[in-house]
């Protein structure tokens, strides 16, 4: 999530109710769900899927014996009987040398933050060289100037230096020292990668015209990364951080010419807010029109080498990112699937022209550089929550990208990924957020966490897996590519789970037949699976507990079976939390979860330190007291 957002549901709420009377799809009564999705889960698996299960014994699948937790709205981290939290690190612990460490009253300066973790953990991974060591990179996605500064205002350059340093990424190392996880101050592969910091642009699309301006007249360096949401993590050992809401730090002062293309980014003269444009020239759109060009890419960052130089990636195409779901296929070719987050957006598949080469893990290094993007479109018949799909090839004359539709080569493509996957036909989808691959089985899962607009734009009439107008609490949709191959065009989707509030309604608001009162949750974001199997669930919707959303309590975590399609909740956030980025010991008995802007907008938070306390975005180390699998 960001803030600044406007696209963003939950920041800026649209007054309307759910109207019933709007919904366009009668085949999904709440009754009709629980034909179709609730068997659905079954159906899925009875097809291709269900061989595999039988291979691994999983027609059950995975254990998960923890007794789940009731939804609260407390100021603090509930998890299971018998698990325990710990914080492993916050915004502003010092991870570099001259680091003074936080201080509550001035919040730190630009050096200070510099040297520290920066705000608003988000994605993140691990990276593991022991059984009680390892290095982790985290997204540190925006900053809540409410909090970031002590007079809760950005209002000079020194202030605008420092906002830069709290954006990015962080990457420490940690280490288990009597059972517990510790951050490593000053460890040697610690590192502050900034809104400064300089990257190389690279693949299809570095060295182009629309990558150039007045400070990189070669349009291969850009300055920095920010607006990390999700992540992504490379069987050859890189972090991938990725790129969303990059559009809201630039604006201008001089009203500019119409651009198709930033309309589509949401690339305004008023910007969202930031007030890094008065201070910083790069941001300033009149004089520097293609500098947010640089900005939109997922970045690859080698956390074993602080010295490295990030690259963006530009073949994976320029969208608000969310993650970069990375799978080597059974043919050696690496697939990333990717969500773009911002309603009535796509979903995107890059697969690469190189194969994985686990023995030489540095000749994989520049996989990421060639290869193939698509996009998807649900096809649906009747309106049914299930049918099958296609990749749509994003290539330069093919499908209609040609100089005559606007593309004059593949790099302009890329730079206006957006644009090209409407005129292949993409499917409008609610919010794509995280992309998750089951790991022993072709399976694909993403979250559409919300969507206000659906039904109601004309771009986004309701479909197949976007089924719901006015859509508060969002789904989770599935899907298996044909002959179990992530490099083929074809595939066969269903909804896993769609979520809603069965106190309050009887139709497909009650969400499907998996949601009861006791796992009820809105706005799945963050998504990932376990080495088991079992698929964690994040929420960064709305807490307030109340109307549509009564009953749901604080941002909370889930654990589902995804052979069953039970859903149990296993960690509910503190107070105005949004709760994104896991990351698991190769063990499994530690999960690293991502606690972001507890108490945003001023809303009453002193988590984690209580008592009076700022509240500062966390990670928290979980272990369960018996030392055993988490989860399970
Ligand atoms: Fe930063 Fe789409 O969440
Ligand atoms: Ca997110
Ligand atoms: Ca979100």
């Amino acid at each position: 999530m960001n803030t600044f957002d406007e696209n963003d549901q939950h920041n800026h709420p649209r007054p309307e109710e759910t109207d019933f009377s709007r919904m366009v799809n009668v085949l999904l009564s709440r009754r009709q769900l629980l034909g179709t999705v609730g068997a659905g889960v079954g159906l899925f698996l009875g097809g291709q899927g269900v061989a595999q299960a039988a291979n691994t014994g999983a027609q059950v699948g995975p254990r998960m014996s923890f007794k789940p937790i009731a939804a609260n709205s407390l100021d603090t981290m509930t998890v299971p009987a018998g698990y325990q939290w710990r914080v492993l690190a916050s915004w502003g612990d010092a991870i570099l040398p001259g680091g003074t460490g936080f201080d509550p009253v001035t919040r730190g300066t630009a050096i200070s933050q510099s040297l520290s973790i920066g705000d608003n953990n988000d994605g993140m991974s691990f990276f593991g060289f022991s059984a009680d060591h390892g290095v982790i990179a985290v997204n540190n996605e925006y900053a809540n100037y409410e909090y970031l500064f002590a007079n809760g205002r950005c209002s000079s350059i020194e202030d605008t230096r420092k906002a830069q340093a709290a954006h990015g990424v962080s990457v420490f190392e940690v280490r288990r020292i009597g059972g517990v996880w510790k951050l490593q101050p000053q460890a040697r592969l610690n590192r502050r990668i900034t809104a400064n910091t300089e990257m190389r642009l690279s693949g299809p699309a570095s060295g182009s015209a629309l990558l150039k301006t007045q400070a990189d007249p070669t349009g291969t360096v850009a300055l920095g990364t920010f607006n990390n949401c999700a992540n992504g993590r490379t069987p050859w050992g890189t972090y991938l951080t990725c790129e969303e809401n990059f559009n809201g730090y630039f604006g201008s002062a001089d009203s500019l010419p119409d651009n198709g293309a930033f309309k589509r980014y949401g690339i305004s003269a008023k910007g969202a807010g930031h007030n890094w444009v008065p201070v910083v020239g790069r941001f300033d759109l009149a004089k520097n029109p293609n500098e947010p060009n640089r900005f939109g890419w997922v970045v690859e960052i080698d956390p074993m080498d602080p010295t490295s130089t990030p690259i963006k990636r530009t073949a994976l195409g320029r969208f608000k990112h969310e993650n970069a779901e990375v799978v080597v296929n059974a043919d050696g070719h690496v697939v990333v699937y990717m969500g773009d987050d911002e309603k009535g957006e796509h979903i995107y598949k890059f697969v690469s022209a190189k194969k994985f080469d686990a023995k030489n893990l540095k000749a994989n290094r520049d996989l990421l550089d060639v290869g193939t993007l698509y996009v998807a479109r649900f096809n649906t018949v009747d309106g049914k929550a299930q049918g099958e799909g296609e990749w749509l090839e994003l290539t330069h004359g093919k499908n209609g990208l040609t100089a005559e539709a606007g593309f004059k080569d593949q790099a302009e493509i890329l730079v206006h990924t957006r644009l090209a996957a409407t005129v292949v036909g993409a499917t409008t989808m609610d919010r794509p957020e995280w992309v998750a691959v089951h790991p022993t089985q072709a399976q694909v899962y993403v979250t559409l966490t919300n969507n206000s607009d659906r039904g109601a734009k004309p771009n986004q009439a309701v479909n197949g897996p976007n089924p719901r107008s006015k859509n508060v609490y969002g789904q989770i949709v599935r899907w298996i590519p044909q002959g179990n191959d992530h490099t083929s065009n074809q595939f066969t989707w269903d909804i896993f789970a769609l979520a809603g509030n069965p106190m309050l309604h009887k139709d497909a608001y009650a969400g499907s037949s998996n949601i009861t009162p006791d796992n009820m949750f809105n706005s799945p974001d963050g998504l990932a699976f376990d080495r088991d199997g079992r698929l964690w669930i994040q929420t960064d919707g709305d807490y307030s507990n109340a109307k549509e959303f009564a009953g749901m309590g604080n941002n909370q975590m889930l654990c589902a079976n995804p052979v069953t399609g039970e859903i149990k909740r296993f960690l509910v956030g503190p107070v105005a939390c949004e709760i994104t980025g896991v990351a698991f010991t190769p063990d499994q008995k530690t999960m690293f979860v991502g606690i972001q802007h507890p108490g945003e907008k001023l809303v009453p938070s002193h988590f984690p330190q209580g008592g009076d306390a700022v509240p500062r975005s966390s990670i928290i180390a979980i272990s369960r007291r018996d030392g055993g699998v988490v989860g399970a």
